[in-house]
């Protein structure tokens, strides 16, 4: 995987759509033709998107799955207000300007075989998509953990992969995932059945709690989702003296670098300094992001 950021292999592409899924709570699962961003995206990548013709400012959303061979990239979103809701009109066989893949993508450290992969929400894209890349290469051992506090966009089911760490009961797993061979446990407020009632932070950290401490050394954590949820994950990383990567979200005007709309503030060694995410980021080191500001 690949770290560096991609502003030179930013393509715009008129995408076809392939398929339009409705799921509970306004969330879609958005299809698309679009050959040149599907061979140069990685895990953490976003694009930038026209929701429709009439609306001139794109919106960004992270890729959640690419198949390079047959051209296509995958999206889960929630349709929260006026862009979204338009995107969500847009039927097959419609074409959309798509502008990507952007960003700075997740490194997985060579020396952590362990990741651990941790998505809120509409935080779980870029989860599924580590975890597609990761399940590639034989040496790493990613187990994911993913919370919603709307009915999950899947049908959750029973993982016949053991895990130890996990409180018993705890046993809903990402289809997906499961089929890969990579265990997965969900987390919800609201009681689903099989989840843990917890957020996802509270059960990494039984997870953390149940393994050695050679095991734990292993781990490196890798999340993406709303801001409380994120500074949750780096005091986790702090109190187990874990690396961690987060990917952040801000609103986003030009999407390349150009307009400083989206920065962020961080810690640096030389001192405080601004970031705009999409260029710098969206991956950011979890120690380095002052969640406070
Ligand atoms: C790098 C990146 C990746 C993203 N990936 C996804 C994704 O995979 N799936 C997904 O559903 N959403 C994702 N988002 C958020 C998505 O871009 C926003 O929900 C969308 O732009 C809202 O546009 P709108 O016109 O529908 O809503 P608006 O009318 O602009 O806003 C509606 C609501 O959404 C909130 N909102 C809008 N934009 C943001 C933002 N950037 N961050 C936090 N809150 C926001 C507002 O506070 C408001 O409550 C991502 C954002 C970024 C920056
Ligand atoms: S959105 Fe313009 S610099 Fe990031």
């Amino acid at each position: 995987m690949n770290a560096k950021p991609h502003r030179n292999t930013i393509f715009v592409e008129d995408a076809t759509v392939l398929s339009h899924q409705a799921h509970d709570a306004g969330q879609y699962i958005l299809r698309v033709q679009a050959p040149r961003c599907a061979a140069h995206a990685e895990p953490g990548s976003f694009v930038h998107l026209s929701c429709d013709p009439m609306l001139p400012l794109r919106r960004p959303l992270s890729i959640m799955r690419v198949d390079p061979e047959a051209g296509w990239v995958e999206f889960l979103y929630k349709a929260v207000g006026y862009g979204t809701g338009l995107l969500a009109r847009r039927a097959k066989g419609d074409t959309i300007s798509l502008m990507g893949p952007i960003g700075r993508p997740f490194a997985p450290h060579p020396q952590r075989r362990r990741p651990l992969l941790i998505g809120g929400g509409v935080g779980i894209p870029p989860m599924v998509f580590l975890a597609d890349r990761l399940r590639r290469q034989p040496d790493y051992s990613p187990f994911a953990i993913l919370g919603s506090e709307v009915p999950f966009p899947f049908r959750a089911k029973p993982s016949q992969i053991m895990l130890s760490g996990v409180p018993e009961g705890v046993i809903a797993a990402m289809p997906l995932l499961e089929d890969w061979g990579i265990p997965s446990r969900l987390a919800s407020l609201r009681g689903y059945a099989g989840c843990h009632e917890g957020y996802v932070t509270d059960l990494a950290r039984h997870w953390l709690d149940g393994l050695s401490a050679e095991a734990r050394a292993e781990v490196e954590i890798f999340a993406c989702g709303p801001h409380p949820m994120l500074a949750a994950v780096a005091s986790l990383a702090r109190d187990f003296d874990l690396p961690a990567q987060v990917s952040l979200e801000e609103y986003m005007a030009c999407a390349v670098g150009g307009c400083a709309g989206c920065t962020v503030r961080v810690n640096t060694p030389e001192g405080p300094a601004m970031k705009r995410v999409c260029v710098d980021g969206p991956v950011f080191d979890a120690a380095m992001v002052a969640f406070g500001h």
